[in-house]
């Protein structure tokens, strides 16, 4: 029986009574789609290929010999958290859908990839992505990308052993096209956060029953089914056990002094005082700084990051309608929309990114984050989300704003924010917030099987 990747119940991937052909399943997908891995320090590779028999033996290599499967790491993870040890580094692997070609798939072949976001790449979908002309990329991101392989591990000596051992393989007729490197940052509580100071990933669907089980339920159910970010490989040996996930990837450079600059300056527009100025940057997010759902609560409390919250109590009184984690996600529906995102920040700063420092002091570019999260549909997940909700200044209701994170395209239409947390007053049209993250390039990528890999 293949696998049921539509099963409601989460996955008890350690159960004794787990059927074949989900451990099937297990032994041949790729790490850090069901469950995150550890990634604190994180390498990709932007590889060309020029030869179709030394492309796939580099891929095989890298599959046979340094990777593990998803099974694996989650036996790691139950061993590291019972004191038995630490894991090994994760390595992953895209292809993107010229990737395939110069791996001798003949075109007609690369149309079992039912994605037409996929088949077309990145450059071709930049229109509806809202994204910049690609001339405007970085350079390597204009280039005609095959593979990602993707290192992290908690420290960065295990990175860069692989990075230099990968690097050896590379055969000649490749080329290594472009790098990226990204570690974690991390406030005074321990959370994780990205560049304008605020926790990052603390939302994502579950697929795991250990993970769901950890989880409060009353308001929020945090357990998505398979569906969500896996398909059949359709190259695979047996595409009912074995399954991919499709990876988007973008770089996304965060001009934090304009965002800080923004935060200050709605703060005085609205004439917010005091702690009530940090409601001003958490319209724009959803979160405070340390993760508190704006519709929950006035102010940011500093307690373990709440996850179990919708917005059916919150007419935008609370949080507005834009505000990022409401655009690309609002809770009451749209939940086979939602990715598992596993991005790292890039750039060093000489500042604090938690502190409350003037924005004089803060970087205007060179820092950001690397975005990345697997799909089972980028065309219904990732580009829906960006285009319909995030870009739509008419979603989730009309005359709601663009997201003001990561909303692209004109923002010439005027929005309101709540001058009081959870009161009717509004405030007189106000501006939209400038864009302060721009998109440098990026790629959309199949993270195959590893069964696929193996058998190149
Ligand atoms: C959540 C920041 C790019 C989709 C968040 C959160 C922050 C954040 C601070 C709250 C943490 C959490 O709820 O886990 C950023 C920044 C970005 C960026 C600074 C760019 C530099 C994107 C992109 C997308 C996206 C490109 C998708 C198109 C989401 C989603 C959530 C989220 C789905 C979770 C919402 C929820 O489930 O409540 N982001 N993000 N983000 N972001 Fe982003």
């Amino acid at each position: 029986m293949p696998v049921d990747l539509n099963n409601e119940r989460p996955l008890a991937w350690d159960s004794a009574t787990l059927d074949a052909d989900t451990k099937a399943m297990l032994d041949n997908l790729q790490p850090n789609i069901l469950r995150a891995h550890v990634r604190e320090h994180m390498t990709l590779l932007f590889v060309r290929f020029n030869d179709v028999a030394e492309g796939r033996a580099f891929l095989r290599g890298i599959a046979t010999t340094k990777m593990k499967s998803a099974r694996r790491h989650l036996e790691e993870v139950r061993d590291f958290a019972a004191g038995r040890g630490r894991g090994t580094p994760y390595v992953g692997i895209g292809i993107s859908k010229a990737g395939y070609r110069d791996l001798g798939h003949p075109v007609e072949d690369v149309r079992r990839f039912d994605d037409e976001v996929f088949r077309d790449g990145m450059k071709r979908r930049i229109a509806r992505a809202g994204d910049p002309p690609v001339e405007e990329w970085e350079r390597a991101y204009q280039r005609e990308i095959h593979a990602v392989v993707l290192i992290g591990d908690a420290e960065p000596e295990p990175v860069a052993r692989l990075r230099a051992e990968i690097l050896g393989e590379l055969p000649s007729s490749a080329r290594l096209l472009g790098e990226e490197s990204g570690h974690g940052m991390r406030n005074p509580a321990g959370d994780g956060i990205e560049h304008f100071g605020y926790v990052d990933g603390r939302s994502q669907p579950l697929f795991l029953k250990d993970e769901v089980d950890r989880e409060p339920k009353q308001h929020w159910d945090p357990a998505f089914p398979l569906s969500n970010v896996l398909v059949p490989d359709p190259f695979a040996p047996d595409p009912s056990r074995h399954h991919g996930s499709y990876l988007v990837f973008r770089k996304l450079e965060q001009n934090v002094r304009a965002f800080k600059e923004i935060e200050r300056d709605l703060a005085d527009s609205l004439g917010l005082k005091g702690a009530d100025r940090d409601r001003a940057g958490a319209m724009l997010v959803g979160r405070f700084k340390d993760g508190t759902p704006l519709t929950l609560k006035p102010g940011g409390n500093g307690g373990p990051v709440v996850n179990d919250f919708t917005f059916d109590a919150d007419d935008g009184s609370k949080c507005p309608f834009s505000g990022h984690v409401r655009k690309t996600n609002p809770r009451s529906f749209g939940r086979e929309v939602i990715m598992a995102r596993r991005g790292q920040t890039y750039g060093d700063r000489a500042d604090d990114p938690s502190d409350d420092s003037p924005p004089e002091v803060r970087p205007t570019g060179e820092v950001g984050l690397l975005f990345m999260a697997f799909n089972s549909s980028l065309l219904s997940q990732f580009e829906f989300t960006q285009e319909s909700w995030a870009d739509s200044p008419d979603f989730e209701i009309p005359g709601t704003g663009h997201d003001p994170v990561i909303g692209q395209g004109v923002r010439d239409l005027k929005v309101t924010f709540p001058k009081v947390w959870g009161k009717p007053e509004m405030s007189p049209p106000h501006a939209q917030v400038a864009q302060t993250v721009t998109m440098k390039g990026g790629e959309y990528f199949f993270a195959p099987s590893l069964a696929y890999l193996r058998s190149l």
